[in-house]
């Protein structure tokens, strides 16, 4: 991917936040280290007079500890790179960060389209707070004409994640970003699975693209971390505004690690892929799978859509499998080098049986009429490893 600094990607996350010149003796390390404050002194007055004029202006002017200092703007510049965006803001979760971009514009009495495939827990949050604060909240397919109809007199945003969290149905980003420009709304999306790296919701369209840093970004499943980024200048003041008034901080030590996994993104999220497809293959072989959901497989409902806007894939994938709840239970329980766990996005393989109730609501779900569904991230593992260790769980499923 070309950036606006006119290098490839690969090369801008390897230069990107080092540590500037000490300008007596000429040296630096290379990593910027993890700058811990709580908050910033000044020579004099006029020195914190003018950075506070900054701030009013709307630039990254730091009089506290809570915005972060050199480490924070280094990993802001990461995200923005990474999404092609002029402004990024820092959440300590995913979650906060899908929280913070609806604070940011929704207010009493609005309403929202969210596309059913989106991340499950939005749906915790309309229920005990969205809904509280007045907001109404509508869910449908992610198709154009769905959200389309969806769409009320007090609709101000459309809510996506492409593809979707648990089948990974390629939405149409172009189409919907239309459809929101023809209305007058805001598009924002989800976009951890590409994680910027597989592709740019804000090119395609988008006013705001949302990531769980905690997945491919921190790499290493151990951090959490979210990030909002947009370019439009009143969302970014919007945002901005909205970022200082709930108060959200993260670690230095947190931003500090998370650009020492973006060094490794590209590597990670290329082999990552690789392994992934050739589980597929795999997959396609063995007779008690049904159907594999993974846009980058030919097979996929998504693949063109996904061949259209993507340049890469990753590790994510679901089965449908012709088992039945126990002996899908009995699969995930058999596998040895997979953690049973939610997250993914990691150096590990992780699988997770996915739990009908969480798939009732979702429309794609109901026309594949795929009974039993066990999501995996595969990791940087071998893949030949995980294809036999896949096997045998499948044959002890099966006895
Ligand atoms: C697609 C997606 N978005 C957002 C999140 C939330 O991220 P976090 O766990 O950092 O809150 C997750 C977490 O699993 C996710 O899968």
């Amino acid at each position: 991917m070309k950036t606006t600094k006119n290098v490839h990607l690969d090369t801008l996350l390897q230069h990107t936040g080092t540590a500037p010149f000490d300008p007596d003796t000429g040296a630096a390390p290379v990593a910027l280290p993890s700058m811990r404050t709580s908050t910033v002194r000044f020579r004099n007055l006029d020195a914190l007079e003018r950075v506070q004029q900054a701030k009013v202006r709307g630039e990254r002017a730091v009089t506290y500890g809570r915005m972060g200092m050199d480490t924070h703007a280094a990993l802001e510049q990461v995200f923005c790179d990474l999404e092609g965006a002029d402004r990024a803001f820092l959440a300590p979760s995913g979650l906060s960060a899908i929280a913070l971009a609806f604070f940011s514009v929704l207010s009493s009495g609005d309403h929202m389209v969210v596309a059913d495939c989106a991340y499950g827990p939005v749906r915790y949050m309309d229920k005990t707070v969205l809904n509280r604060m007045g907001v109404q909240v509508s869910y449908t397919r992610g198709t154009v004409q769905a959200m389309r109809e969806a769409i009320l007199p007090t609709t101000r945003v459309l809510y996506v994640e492409s593809p979707g969290s648990l089948l990974f149905e390629m939405l149409d980003l172009p189409a919907l970003a239309a459809l929101a420009r023809e209305k007058g709304l805001i598009l924002m999306t989800d976009n951890t699975w590409g994680s910027g790296y597989v592709y740019r919701p804000l090119d395609l369209g988008a006013h705001v693209s949302v990531v769980a840093g905690t997945k491919y970004v921190g790499g290493h499943s151990d951090l959490m971390l979210g990030a909002v980024m947009a370019s439009d200048p009143a969302l970014v003041q919007r945002i901005n505004e909205t970022h200082y008034a709930l108060g959200y901080s993260i670690s230095a030590d947190d931003a500090w690690l998370a650009i020492r996994g973006a060094r490794t993104l590209p590597v990670r999220m290329r082999t990552t892929a690789d392994h992934a497809l050739q589980v597929c293959q795999f997959l396609a072989t063995r007779p008690e799978v049904e159907r594999i959901f993974h846009p980058a497989w030919p097979q996929d409902s998504g693949h063109a859509l996904w061949q259209r806007d993507c340049l890469g894939s990753n590790g994510m994938l679901s089965i449908g499998l012709n088992l039945d709840a126990a002996a899908c239970r009995r699969f995930v329980d058999n596998l040895t080098l997979f953690g049973i766990g939610f997250s993914w996005g990691g150096f590990e393989s992780l699988v997770q049986w996915v739990d009908p109730a969480a798939l009732a609501s979702h429309g794609y779900w109901q026309e594949t009429a795929t009974p039993s569904v066990v999501r995996m991230h595969i990791g940087l593992e071998s893949p030949d490893d995980l294809m036999a260790d896949i096997a045998q769980a499948l044959d002890n499923a099966r006895a």
